[in-house]
């Protein structure tokens, strides 16, 4: 099968990463047998430099028509001081929501490989934690209406959600809780604002049609207690647009790096018509940033994008075993003691905490890449 991959490599780290889940992604469909081909675009700051506008409407046009997209980060010092809708953020943005994908999972769990990285003290992380951030993606703050007075002196932003953007996410969730722990939580700040309570109305509604999964409530501030209090009490965890953003960055903290972590973006699953080959639309990124600092030196972490590509395989293209593929072949590399510099075990103590554990080495990108390549052939080979 032939499957057409929007690249959007972006800016700062971003070509660092996506170049080599690319490469792992051809080695997959090499031994797997499919054929995928890469329609490269420009967005980010990237952008504004070739086009002078973050997100080129043939950009929008040209991601419309592939399979899926893959995107690296966007953003950099030199586009800061652009007036907002200029920035490179807004090619994020853009993307986001021409391609509709409202609902943004964050998974983050704590490897076994990397509970030495992971900030929180052994009694609280316990045996470990897996969850799932359902971000609700294209409403809320960040869509709603905006400005300044007239007079300068003071600013808005609106929190806006329809009961329609409300159900559409919760059911993601729920479609992801049922596939999991059967447990959802619903996140927001119903004790003051008006959305999050219209929120809890429309979730009591659709819980109804999920009997088997627990429905349960907290409030933000509470959430991001609970979850350096006692991570492993979450499964599913649903919230608006600016709170997700928020505590999947924490989350992402606790699993050791934020450099682990994918995310996959989706809209409506879409029906598969009989005989036609099955694709859902997704925008698959690492859910770091840019990192400029490190752009182009070979330091980047690449296994949240390989990640992504992983999620990319198995939500758009519906291909399960490739993704499983390139997830047991990360976690082979760990296990063989691989690090980046960020993953690496704080403190020489924690180095040798896991007894029988493959001694760290530090490597680059480069090397990481190409550490998983040879897990995969060889995972291939077993198989
Ligand atoms: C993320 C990022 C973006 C967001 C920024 C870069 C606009 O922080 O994907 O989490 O806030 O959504
Ligand atoms: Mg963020």
């Amino acid at each position: 099968m032939t499957y057409s991959i929007a690249l959007v490599p972006g800016d700062g780290i971003g070509p660092d990463v996506t170049n080599q889940a690319v490469e792992v992604l051809d080695a997959v469909g090499d031994s797997y047998g499919h054929v995928f081909n890469y329609v490269e675009l420009l967005a980010g700051g990237c952008a504004i430099d070739a086009t002078g506008e973050p997100l080129p409407a043939s950009t929008v046009e040209a991601a419309k028509d592939c399979d899926a997209v893959l995107l690296g980060a966007v953003g950099g010092p030199q586009w800061e001081n652009l007036p907002g809708h200029l920035r490179p953020e807004r090619a994020l943005l853009g993307l986001r929501s021409a391609l509709d994908v409202y609902a943004n999972l964050r998974p983050a769990a704590l490897l076994p490989q990397l509970k030495a990285a992971c900030p929180l003290k052994d009694e609280v992380v316990g045996a470990g934690f897996d969850l799932l951030i359902v971000r609700e993606l294209t409403g809320g703050l960040y869509f709603g209406e905006r400005g300044r007075s007239e007079d300068g002196e003071s600013a808005f932003d609106t929190e806006r959600y329809s009961k329609r953007e409300i159900e559409r996410v919760l059911r993601a969730g729920y479609r992801a809780a049922a596939t999991r722990r059967k447990k959802l939580c619903v996140v927001d700040k119903a004790n003051v604002l008006e959305s999050s309570r219209l929120w809890r109305e429309v979730a009591a509604v659709v819980a109804k049609d999920y009997p088997d999964i627990e429905t349960s409530y907290l409030y933000v501030d509470n959430c991001a207690m609970q979850l350096i209090r006692a991570p492993g009490q979450f499964d599913v965890i649903v919230t608006s647009n600016l709170f997700g953003d928020i505590l999947s960055d924490e989350a992402s903290v606790l699993t050791g790096s934020i450099g682990m972590l994918a995310s996959a973006s989706l809209g409506d699953p879409s029906p598969v018509p009989a005989g036609a080959k099955a694709t859902t639309m997704g925008l698959y990124e690492p859910i770091h940033g840019s990192a400029p600092d490190i752009a182009g030196k070979d330091l980047a972490n690449p296994l949240a994008a390989i990640l992504s590509a992983a999620m990319l395989l198995r939500h758009s293209f519906g291909l399960e075993k490739e993704a499983r593929a390139i997830e047991a072949a990360v976690s082979a590399t760990l296990d063989a003691g691989f690090r980046t510099k960020d993953i690496a075990s704080r403190g020489a103590a924690a180095a040798t905490v896991a007894a029988g554990a493959a001694e760290e080495k530090i490597v680059g990108t480069l090397e990481m890449g190409k550490r998983v390549l040879e897990a995969l052939a060889a995972g291939a080979a077993k198989t």
